[in-house]
């Protein structure tokens, strides 16, 4: 049974964004009920179900670091629209999702209704906006945000993430990279049914995170870069990446080809996606 608190306290560290006067305006994902990236889910992929399976493989790779370890308490950072909450909410006695846009976060709460998460709360925040408070949560899962905030953002955000996890507390960090040495930024919209994606310069990409053209802007981060983000916070425990286009070879009819491009040789040429896991040290340890 999951028990333990189900709503966060008062002096919850997290700021609501209500777009009231006064206050900053709302935010909107650009990618309205998420048209692109379902769109491009279809694109040239191996097989019909590659691009689930890959995600599944992922997921469950996350699950069995959760499931080896006690963790009490999740933040979903940019959870959207719930989508992970049936897959992890079981593994935390409380769970906090956090969404920066009023329709996701909404729809997230009605997933939290139908699925019975009775301990788990959507809040309508954004994790650029934390109010840090040290020591709350145990994992911080932040799946596919890093990519759409201002580029300025991102280190400010895994502070924020810092503050608000315990001593060796998890981050679970999922987010495109470039396979270059350096970031890249894209334009992604729909053009008669497909996605175009247009190379950017850094300050388009930032002029893009907020608009109502349907054009969802795409930070694809340099693995090295992003991890020594990580590693100025946390101690990486984990990487491996997931998803690569191409044609389907007679390989992918015996092995789901994600787990032969995570052998050490192949990982760094393969994977349009990372996952880092990694722990928060203790003062001393650090
Ligand atoms: C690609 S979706 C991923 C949603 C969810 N994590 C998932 O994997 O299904 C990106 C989400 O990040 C949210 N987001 C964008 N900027 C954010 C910020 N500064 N803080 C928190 N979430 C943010 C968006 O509103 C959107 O719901």
């Amino acid at each position: 049974m999951v028990r333990g608190r189900s709503r966060p306290t008062p002096d919850s560290p997290l700021r609501r964004h209500s777009g009231r006067p006064g206050e900053e305006p709302a935010y909107h994902y650009p990618d309205r009920d998420d048209r692109v990236v379902l769109t491009d889910a279809d694109g040239k992929w191996p097989y019909p179900q590659y691009w689930d399976r890959s995600e599944r493989y992922a997921l469950h790779l996350v699950e069995s670091f959760l499931a080896a370890g006690s963790y009490a308490s999740l933040l979903d950072g940019g959870g959207g629209k719930g989508r992970l909450l049936p897959t992890f909410a079981g593994y935390f006695r409380a769970v906090v999702g956090l969404e920066p846009d009023a329709e996701r976060a909404a729809h997230a709460r009605r997933v939290v209704e139908q699925r019975n998460l009775a301990h788990a709360e959507i809040l309508h925040g954004d994790l650029a906006a934390l109010e840090s408070r040290a020591d709350r949560f145990n994992v911080a899962l932040c799946c596919h945000v890093l990519q759409h905030v201002p580029s300025q953002d991102v280190a400010s955000i895994l502070d924020a993430i810092h503050a608000l996890l315990n001593v060796d507390g998890l981050l679970i960090l999922f987010a495109p990279r470039s396979r270059q040495s350096t970031d890249r930024f894209v334009a992604n919209h729909l053009a008669q049914g497909r996605v175009v994606s247009t190379s950017v310069d850094e300050r388009e990409f930032n002029r893009l995170i907020v608009n109502d053209d349907g054009i969802l802007p795409v930070r694809l981060f340099s693995e090295a870069q992003l991890e020594g983000l990580v590693r100025t916070r946390f101690v990486v425990l984990k990487r491996w990446t997931y998803r690569e286009r191409g044609p389907a070879t007679l390989f992918d009819r015996f092995i789901l080809r994600d787990r032969v491009f995570n052998l050490p040789l192949l990982r760094r040429h393969f994977g349009e996606n990372l996952v880092l896991v990694a722990r928060k040290p203790g003062p001393r340890r650090r």
